[in-house]
């Protein structure tokens, strides 16, 4: 029996940041950002936007009611959470009007959270063949004003719909990953920012990249011939080429112009982004599904799939037949093509806007915000969702 990605949905707020602007305020080359990095433009998310209802933005567009009928399990990565006990999946079932009988949960395990969810999602509908699950990759990627990694920040959700005969990707059997407890990225609870030791973190992502692939080959007897393209984890578009770059010898030079190439363009939406952390990978992936028109069913896609900490994992998809005709191609144009310029002093101003923590009710202004759901605001301790399509 095939499992694999039936639908995939992505939503970002619709606010950004050009990084030439930030460059500039920041006394450095833009060419450091936009080269150096990869990155041209950084989704901002209001105060109206957080981890849950960029999930569930992400999940409306893709969800048919017999989808929610259908569904009986919910798993919800994300990094930055917003309740250290109650799972974000729990909101999300609710603002979508998912079926009562259903699973729900957060797990987390950095960037690597949606790929730990597709992973138990397969071996649940393998066990229960008429299910689908609902994957959510989430997070709004925080470091802080004018430090090291501000230029890799960013804000998005991935909903992937995880079922048996799946319309775009069947997932293949052979997967390699690896665990090691090293502090290359951190964000204890008492923070709402990370903490990251950015040079050792971007050698471990390649280390890593390096083991799990070699052991990829030696499983499954597979080598880089075997792939129209690899698809990486992307905390900015650079550190995947930088991985790739230490297989480029591996084979011909026809192998590595087809995964470099094929590479470059799974980048185009990321690098309008920035980092979403747990959805990075799929957003990438997405990239690629929807800007390459030619890209043939039943070719081999690679996914590798990094959360500092840190766990990495390697994986393979082949496309479906028909696949395109699942993409939302039409959709993701219109909300590239709609976003909001912000300048850096309206940045920074949105970066400092916070629902308070001590308890006191704030309501917030969601008619500014074109999202359909939206934070309304907090009182007594809880958000406030709404959903203004209800
Ligand atoms: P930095 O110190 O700002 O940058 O840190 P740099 O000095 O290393 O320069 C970056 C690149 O720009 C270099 O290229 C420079 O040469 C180049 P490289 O040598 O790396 O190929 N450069 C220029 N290029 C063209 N024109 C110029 C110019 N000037 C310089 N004028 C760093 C960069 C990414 C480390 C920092 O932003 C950071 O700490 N970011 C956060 C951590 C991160 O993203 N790590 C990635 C791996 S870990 C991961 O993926 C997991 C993660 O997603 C979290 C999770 O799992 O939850 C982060």
């Amino acid at each position: 029996m095939k499992i694999g990605i039936d639908k995939i949905g992505f939503f970002a707020p619709h606010l950004y940041l050009d990084m030439n602007k930030l460059a500039v305020e920041r006394n450095v080359e833009p060419e450091k950002f936009t080269i150096g990095i990869g990155q041209e433009k950084m989704a901002v998310a209001p105060i109206t936007q957080d981890p849950v209802t960029l999930a569930a933005n992400a999940a409306l567009e893709i969800l048919s009611e017999e989808d929610k009928q259908q569904i009986d399990f919910v798993i919800f990565g994300t990094e930055s959470g917003i309740d250290n006990s109650k799972s974000a999946g729990v909101y999300v079932h609710n603002l979508l009007g998912i079926n009562p009988y259903a699973r729900t949960v957060e797990v987390k395990q950095a960037c690597y959270g949606a790929t730990a969810g597709i992973q138990m999602a397969k071996g649940h509908i393998a066990l229960n063949p008429e299910s689908k699950v609902l994957v959510l990759g989430s997070d709004i990627a925080r470091y802080g004003l004018k430090t090291g990694g501000e230029s890799t920040q960013g804000a998005g959700a991935v909903a992937m719909l995880i079922s048996a005969n799946p319309k775009i990707m069947a997932l293949e059997e052979h997967s390699t990953f690896m665990t090691n407890d090293i502090m290359d990225f951190w964000r204890p609870v008492y923070s709402d920012k990370a903490f990251v030791d950015g040079k050792f973190s971007n050698e471990q992502y390649i280390l890593f990249f390096s083991k799990v692939w070699e052991q990829y080959k030696e499983k499954s007897g597979l080598g880089l011939e075997d792939f129209e393209a690899i698809c990486c984890h992307l905390p900015y578009t650079k550190m995947g080429k930088k991985a790739l770059q230490t297989i480029w010898d591996e084979r011909t030079e026809e192998d590595k112009e087809r995964i470099s190439e094929n590479y470059k363009i799974s980048t185009t939406y990321n690098r309008n982004v920035g980092n979403i952390y747990t959805g990075s990978l799929y957003l990438s992936m997405l990239s690629l599904l929807e800007l390459k028109e030619d890209l043939k069913p039943g070719s081999r896609i690679g996914l590798y799939s990094y959360g500092s900490g840190a766990v990495g994992e390697f994986f393979t998809g082949i496309l479906e037949e028909d696949y395109r005709k699942s993409l939302q191609v039409d959709q993701h144009r219109k909300l590239f093509s709609t976003r909001q310029e912000v300048t850096v002093a309206e940045y920074e101003e949105i970066f400092e806007d916070t629902l308070p923590v001590d308890g006191s009710a704030m309501e917030l202004d969601i008619e500014k915000d074109p999202a359909a759901i939206c934070v309304a605001g907090i009182a007594d301790n809880k958000r406030q969702y709404v959903n203004k399509l209800r």
